[in-house]
């Protein structure tokens, strides 16, 4: 069943870049996607387009076969985005309050919203945090934050931008280990990164852009030998392939 579809995606700005071009992608329910690409490949601009944060100049997004752009409401509940840099998406003075952000925006009653906002931070192992300032928190734990924000949403797609930029190796352990589970938990993951070499052992599939355009996708054990050509590193392959590529274990 597909879940999310770009249709001939394009985003071309004010000043004339065009950030993505006629970008054609089915995302299945429950599949994790790795979307990799070199820097201003147009990565961010497309994930922005796909909880409806940015229009398309031409072409449409479709989640579950209606038109995203007629219900931006639902879409910004149901496909919850992790910024890249998430740090800047903190708004509460406790990490309680910071959770129970997003609920309250959608008129949810106060005890509903304890209710979401204690499951969410259980989810992520925060819950020892909740009364915390979470500027307090360490650099995994504020991804973490970024991570209980946006299931207190309840969503169904989950967008990851560059979630382990700037975090130690515990720190990227703990977030990806956090994706793993929410894949499990049966969320559609979309994990937008360079680094391969962590994750791609999870991934069904494999994507990446280059000059706002898809140039690769498909099983990660057939494309990876092809990133290369893309400013992308070739990882390290050993013996075990592509199923060994992950800082789980
Ligand atoms: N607000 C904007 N105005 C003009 N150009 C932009 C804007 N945001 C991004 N771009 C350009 O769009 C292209 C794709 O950017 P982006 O999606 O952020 O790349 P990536 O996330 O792959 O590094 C880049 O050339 C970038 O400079
Ligand atoms: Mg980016």
């Amino acid at each position: 069943m597909i879940i999310l579809q770009a249709e001939k995606l394009t985003h071309k700005f004010p000043d004339g870049t065009v950030a993505i071009k006629d970008i054609d992608l089915a995302i299945s329910e429950g599949e994790f996607i790795v979307i990799a690409g070199s820097n201003g490949s147009g990565k961010t601009v497309f994930a922005r387009h796909l909880n409806g944060l940015l229009k398309p100049t031409s072409g449409k997004i479709l989640f579950f076969g209606e038109a995203l752009a007629k219900n931006i409401i639902n879409a910004r509940k149901q496909i919850g985005l992790i910024f890249q840099n998430s740090d800047s998406q903190i708004v509460g003075q406790t990490v309680a309050e910071d959770v129970a952000f997003g609920p309250e925006n959608l008129k949810t009653s106060a005890s509903q919203v304890a209710k979401i906002v204690a499951e969410a931070l259980e989810a992520v192992d925060l819950s020892q945090y909740a009364k915390q300032n979470p500027q307090l928190l360490s650099g995994g734990q504020k991804r973490k934050l970024a991570v209980a924000g946006v299931l207190a949403m309840k969503p169904k797609v989950i967008v990851f931008d560059e979630p382990f930029t700037g975090l130690d190796y515990p720190g990227v352990r703990q977030v990806l280990k956090q994706l793993v589970e929410l894949h499990k938990s049966g969320h559609t993951i979309v994990l937008i990164t360079h680094e391969l070499e962590k994750t791609l052992a999870h991934a069904d599939r494999l994507v990446v852009m280059d000059k706002g355009r898809i140039v690769l996708d498909g099983l990660p054990e057939e494309q990876i030998y092809k990133v290369a050509q893309y400013g992308i590193r070739l990882p390290e392959i050993g013996e075990r392939g592509v199923g060994a590529m992950t800082w789980l274990s």
